[in-house]
């Protein structure tokens, strides 16, 4: 994108040198202070450890303005997407930038079913891990596994090469769940069925058997859609932009997305789901939702409210407000209105948002809140439930890391650091070093008596 530049920030440094560096105007939120010569400039490094206030790379995918809740797919709401479109479609609009025409959509839908089905010898490989594994382990492996099988399409630099990888990892990460799931129940695995959509094939590779038909509920289906276009992107989050990082230097985009899988099983990322349906049971089980509130306020108690709070949404997650409305319609239309869990999750919303911590810190309910409640109208063990985030997010990664690797300006990314440890020293030779401690130590001592009597 020719970057648009007509203004400039300057910087005063200690020695009277004043250099100038140059603002790059966004097409949407914040524009951004270009950095790259700084260093160079000024000799100082920017210091931003969790990146509060830094914009790793440049991106046309995904916009989100936290202050007003408001989540862009290549311009397209989230709330249109979740309501119109099916996953599929939301797909080839992250990975291709647009909505794809009658033919585009077909011809897509027939290059990922095509790609569904997993070699023979990954069962094998899936049956290597324990009957009590997690999902997300099995995911990790079993992801990483698969950069050894596609040694036709290794050259990452070749558009064909590129874009069959991706239809292979967005395909294959349903079968590749499902087919945990199944292992950990000790039941045949279920193949996948070209005549089903995406959403539909989930459902039946994880809940069919042998033994009966399977037949699709169209509310399940309809949800499970919209639950994957809900977790499909979002910017360059944790996951994101743990794929991109590792796809800079050119590895396998399978590698790359086992990475991904890894940084969102992480509880303050995507394994929150399965940690509020936990803290739900337990409420459930009488634990009092004051006591929850009053933990994640307690500054001494490493305790958050799960599903609640976000690094750049200060107001309701979008997400979270369609996923809510998702758990009501599903639940009606399944005859479990009476849900506990969401009645808890309510009452546990409204607690948090009528309390003056969460207002002031403008800790909100994120996408994770009321997932939960829907993977478990769904069918969905706990454990299962960051294994679904992660066959919806698959789309975000690919659609990002083929985003990286497209950019010419692309560099390897490798951040600098604020070192704040032992200045050049000389070796000590391994019999002087106990003396040497133990010299410190009594040094010490001396010290620390000297300070107690004063
Ligand atoms: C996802 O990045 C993404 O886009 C992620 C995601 C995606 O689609 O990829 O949206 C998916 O990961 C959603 C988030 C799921 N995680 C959780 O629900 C776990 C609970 N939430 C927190 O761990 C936290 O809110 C984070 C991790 C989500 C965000 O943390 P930040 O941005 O680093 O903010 P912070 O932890 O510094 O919080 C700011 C303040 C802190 O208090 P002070 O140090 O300023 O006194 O708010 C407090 C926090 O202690 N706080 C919470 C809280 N979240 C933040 N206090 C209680 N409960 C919480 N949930």
């Amino acid at each position: 994108m020719d970057k648009k530049v007509n203004k400039k920030i300057e910087i005063s440094l200690s020695n009277n040198k004043k250099i100038q560096l140059p603002i790059i105007e966004s097409t949407e939120g914040p524009d951004v202070l270009d950095v790259r010569a700084l260093y160079k400039e000024s000799g100082y490094f920017t210091f931003d450890p969790g990146y509060l206030s830094t914009g790793s790379c440049e991106s046309k995918i995904t916009f989100i303005d936290g202050g007003k809740g408001i989540l862009l797919h290549r311009g397209y709401t989230i709330e249109d997407l979740a309501k119109h479109a099916d996953f599929m479609e939301v797909a080839y609009l992250l990975l291709h930038g647009d909505l794809p025409n009658i033919k585009e959509k077909e011809k897509f839908e027939k290059n990922i079913r095509y790609h569904t089905m997993l070699h023979e010898q990954m069962k094998t490989f899936i049956q290597g891990f324990r009957r009590d594994a997690h999902p997300m382990a099995v995911m990790v492996g079993t992801v990483g596994a698969l950069s050894a099988f596609y040694r036709d399409s290794e050259d990452f630099s070749n558009s064909r090469q590129r874009l069959i990888s991706t239809h292979r990892i967005i395909a294959k990460m349903p079968t590749i769940a499902a087919w945990a799931y199944k292992y950990s129940l000790g039941q045949p695995v279920i193949y996948p069925n070209n005549k089903l959509t995406y959403a539909e094939n989930f459902m039946r590779m994880t809940f069919a058997t042998p033994c009966e038909d399977y037949v699709s509920n169209p509310v399940i289906t309809k949800a499970m859609n919209q639950l994957l276009i809900l977790h499909a992107d979002h910017e360059q989050n944790a996951s994101t932009s743990t794929v991109r990082l590792a796809g800079s230097s050119g590895a396998n985009p399978f590698a790359c997305v086992a990475a991904g899988i890894a940084s969102l099983w992480g509880p303050a990322h995507g394994g929150a789901n399965e940690a509020v349906m936990n803290m739900l049971l337990k409420i459930k089980r009488n634990a009092k939702i004051k006591d929850f509130i009053n933990r994640a306020k307690d500054p001494e108690d490493p305790f958050k409210l799960m599903g609640f709070g976000h690094r750049v949404y200060k107001n309701y997650d979008p997400r979270a407000s369609v996923m809510r409305d998702a758990c009501h319609n599903v639940l009606n239309e399944l005859g479990r209105k009476n849900n506990p869990f969401l009645a808890i999750a309510l009452d546990l919303e409204d607690a948090a948002l009528n309390d003056s911590y969460f207002i002031k810190k403008k800790l909100y309910p994120n996408v994770d809140f009321y997932s939960g409640i829907l993977l478990w109208a769904l069918g969905f063990p706990l454990s299962m439930y960051t294994a679904v985030f992660a066959v919806a997010r698959t789309v975000g990664w690919v659609a990002h890391w083929k985003e990286m690797i497209e950019d010419p300006t692309r560099k390897i990314s490798r951040p600098r650091q604020l070192y704040t440890g032992h200045k050049k020293r000389d070796y000590i030779e391994l019999d002087k070093r106990q003396k040497r401690k133990s010299i410190i130590k009594a040094i010490s001592s001396i010290i620390k008596k000297g300070y107690q009597k004063s």
